[in-house]
This record gives C-alpha cells, structure tokens and sequence, in this order.
C-alpha cells in the first residue's frame, strides 16, 4: 500500500529542510510508489535550465515520487510548456518520471484515496516582482479551469477524502488571521469558501500552503515546515 505525506512550500530548494533524512527520516523506508506532496510553491520549475535540472534531478534521486500542486510562486508559462497527461484519474504536467504537477481542478485516486488538487493564489508581494519573470498572471486560475474543478467534483458527488490547494477558503483564512488581503480574500479564496456553503464538498482533511506557518483548523491544515502523512 502506498504512504502518501503532505507538506508546505519548498521554494525550489530555499525550505528543503523539511524533507532531508534528518526531518523526514521515513523516507529510507519509501519507494517510487509511495509520495510525497507539496501544497503549493515548488519552484523547482522556473524556466532557468540548470537550476530546474538540479531541482528535477535532486528530486528523482529520493526514494519517494514527488507530487506538487502549483503556487503561486512558479513560472507558470514554463509549466504549461510541459505535455498534458492523464494520470490517477486526473491532468497532470509529467515533469519527469517521478516529479509530477498535479493539474487545478482535478480528482485523482493516489493509492486508494480520492485528491482533490487546485493550485494557485494571489501574490501579495507582486509589486516588488517583474511580468514573466518573477511573477506570472496564470498565478490565479482560469474560468475555464474554475468550471473543470465544479465538473469533477460533481462527478464525485462533492465527496474526496482529501483536498490540497496552496491557499485556504477566504473564512479559515480570516479566522488564521491572515492579515494580509492579497492572500486571504479573492475569487480562488472565494471559490474555496463556496465550495464548503454552497457545494458542501465532503473531505476528511484540507491541506494548504501559502502562509508559511503550521497551523491547524479543525480538518483544515496550514503547512510549512511539517510533513504529515495522510492514511
Ligand atoms: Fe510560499
């Protein structure tokens, strides 16, 4: 049976800690089909060739396959370039053959449990960032990708056992007390928080990234620097 463990932001290889044998020690103990998930700002995928190639291939040397939803520090435009594939039920870019972003708006079945995945968020420090090179517009989704993600979940009946996305629904984000209005109130917060009231979107538990800080909310969970294993 494979072992799935979800944790926060890496920032391509600026907040690696976390999952070195030191922090993350079950990983002499995994292999290519157990996973490990980031909620968001991998930025391993940044449209500079040999900094991504260290990042890809540090990642394919672990034990474990790597799964990343996107956050919104990444070049998008650069991990759009990668061919669609379908994966587990869902889209995902293959970024190699065990680094694979799972696409917004899909349900996958990763070894017996349904995931629901929806990247992106609102950037609050865009104004310190540059167009296509820093910052990158497909940070938020598109309508259609809004559309693909009620689609699928309807398909499922509104029922997961566990969603990742890199922000929160805008009322946990108020309650976290994440004062900054970029990241907490938008249409993707807002889209989250409708999908609780008007969709009542069933889950065991709701991982997010995005506020740097670990920090949990009844079955909704805040990562950074903890990995968790989801059984
Ligand atoms: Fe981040």
């Amino acid at each position: 049976m494979s072992r799935i463990f979800i944790t926060g932001d890496t920032h391509c290889d600026y907040d690696w800690e976390k999952i070195n044998t030191t922090n993350f020690p079950e990983q002499k103990n995994l292999t290519k089909d157990d996973y490990v998930i980031i909620a968001g700002d991998f930025g391993g995928i940044w449209g500079l060739d040999k900094t991504d190639r260290y990042i890809i291939k540090t990642y394919e040397k672990r034990s474990f396959t790597t799964l990343f939803v996107d956050g919104n520090h990444e070049n998008h435009d650069a991990l759009d370039q990668y061919p669609v594939e379908i994966w587990n039920g869902g889209k995902i870019h293959r970024i190699s053959d065990t680094v694979i972003h799972l696409m917004r708006g899909q349900v996958f079945e990763i070894g017996g449990k349904t995931i629901f995945t929806m990247g992106g968020a609102q950037s609050s420090d865009k104004i310190y960032r540059k167009e296509g090179i820093s910052w990158w517009a497909r940070e938020m989704p598109s309508d259609d990708e809004y559309d693909e993600a009620v689609k699928n979940l309807g398909a499922h009946g509104f029922k997961v056992n566990y969603v990742v996305t890199h922000c929160a629904p805008e009322d946990y984000a108020y309650s976290a007390g994440f004062d900054d209005v970029a990241r907490r109130a938008n249409r993707l917060t807002a889209f989250f928080s409708s999908l609780i009231t008007e969709h009542d979107i069933a889950y065991d538990g709701w991982y997010f990234g995005h506020y740097h800080r670990d920090k949990d909310f009844e079955k909704l969970h805040c990562l950074y620097h903890r990995i968790v294993e989801i059984t």
